[in-house]
């Protein structure tokens, strides 16, 4: 473990804190852990500044001012999904590829006196906020970075779970649920085959929480399609023709990630995001129709997509918990002098679900994506184990609501003022 930097008590340094990758329906609840912590410690961290845009907000000098903020809208950040700072796709290459990024960070850091600084994303967000520790150091410039984890995908390690991932999960354990209500009412003589298409690009931990839906055999959903299981189109197909002879219908939930033997992705859209990832999006109806072609059954399909990951409305309680807290935690480690680090999630028991937050060196979590594991998904591969179902469960307990008005969630609005620029340097990204 890394060695605590001095504590210099009595010097009030300026905090940075930025969102990064796609949003959560709790990254904000984070984002409002870690304001609401700094403004408890105003004589350790002068201003709060977030970066408009993520990462690209402090390459191009473009700050927010948090300060600004009300109490009231800093604390609705709690209950209002999206990035409310903006949020990028922005790798930052290594070091030895593109230093260049790395020396205006600090730049930008040393122009406005951040000390502190909060990467609130997933597994390249860890790796850049390792880089930036690193660098800050080499440039005499030494700044304390600290992970805050997020990513519906839950593939981060270590944490028991990635804020975001509870809520996800429990949306589409409900829509799964629900959507499967309707196709049972109407099997006799109309659609026999839903098929849902989630998220997650290389885990399929999100297509593993609709199997939370369904208790005894025969309960749907009767096929999960897992990133980690190699496509079998002619098993897949026979499960889909004996599930409508056993029950009527059948009931598909299909992960973004699902591939072939070969590595191939079901539904490559052919293009790349910033991060180098295929842009994935579609196998719903590559399955449906599948399905169609051989087996002539009417169906449905539904792409949760972006309605998945910002469904604040029906969010898991613990999840809203945990994101406030590694926010916080992010802010009082800081301050205690670590360094290159993530806060975790620890499950303490099961049952009554307990957890505390514990923390993990950036060095072991940059770049390490955490899968889901074969005994947490049933032999034939289409549907998860009461293993997989004991680890889940917890993860979506509790409501969240939050406050309506006229029939509408009411979701903070912020100012989002500008912080003056003290550089005469641009930067393009
Ligand atoms: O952040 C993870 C994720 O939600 C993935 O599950 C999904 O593949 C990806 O983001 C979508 O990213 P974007 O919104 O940038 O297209």
């Amino acid at each position: 473990m890394k060695k605590k930097r001095k504590v210099t008590k009595s010097v009030a340094r300026n905090a940075f804190y930025a969102q990064s990758g796609g949003v959560s329906a709790v990254i904000n609840a984070s984002a409002c852990g870690v304001i609401e912590t700094a403004r408890k410690h105003r004589n350790r961290i002068g201003n709060l500044y977030a970066g408009r845009n993520g990462i690209v907000g402090a390459l191009t000098e473009d700050l927010i001012d948090t300060g600004k903020e009300s109490a009231a809208a800093i604390r609705a950040l709690r209950h209002t999904p999206g990035g409310a700072f903006g949020t990028a796709r922005y790798k930052l290459k290594g070091l030895d590829k593109n230093r260049a990024e790395y020396e205006r960070l600090i730049e930008v850091f040393r122009a406005h006196d951040i000390g502190y600084f909060f990467y609130n994303g997933g597994n390249d967000s860890m790796d850049t906020a390792h880089k930036v520790s690193q660098i800050g150091v080499e440039l005499g410039f030494p700044i304390t970075c600290i992970g805050v984890p997020k990513t519906v995908d839950n593939d981060l390690p270590f944490t028991d779970q990635c804020p975001g991932f509870g809520s996800v999960a429990k949306y589409i354990a409900v829509s799964t649920l629900e959507a499967a209500l309707d196709v049972a009412s109407m099997a006799r003589t109309s659609t026999k085959v839903f098929v849902l298409e989630v998220m997650g690009r290389h885990a399929g931990w999100i297509a593993a929480a609709a199997g939370l839906a369904g208790h005894r055999a025969g309960d749907p959903p009767h096929i999960v399609l897992f990133p980690e299981i190699p496509f079998d189109q002619a098993k897949f197909l026979e499960r889909v023709k004996q599930c409508v002879t056993d029950y009527g219908y059948c009931v598909v939930v299909v992960s973004e990630g699902a591939s072939y033997p070969d590595g191939k992705f079901l539904a490559e859209a052919g293009t790349k995001d910033a991060f180098g990832h295929t842009q994935l999006g579609g196998v719903g109806p590559v399955v449906a129709d599948m399905v169609r072609a051989n087996l002539g059954f009417k169906y449905h399909w539904a792409v949760a997509d972006y309605l998945q990951r910002s469904a604040r409305h029906i969010a898991s309680k613990v999840d809203v918990e945990q994101a406030y807290a590694v926010g916080k935690a992010a802010v009082e480690l800081a301050l205690k002098g670590h360094d290159a680090i993530m806060p975790i999630i620890r499950r303490r028991s099961a049952k009554p679900y307990r957890w505390t937050i514990d923390y993990v060196p950036l060095a072991k979590v940059a770049n390490v994506e955490k899968h889901v594991p074969r005994e947490y998904i049933t032999e034939d591969g289409f549907g998860i184990t009461a293993a997989c179902r004991r680890y889940l469960e917890p993860l979506i307990s509790g409501e969240d609501y939050p406050p309506y008005r006229n029939g509408l969630p009411v979701y903070a609005e912020l100012r989002l003022s500008p912080v003056p620029r003290k550089l005469s340097t641009t930067f393009v990204v």
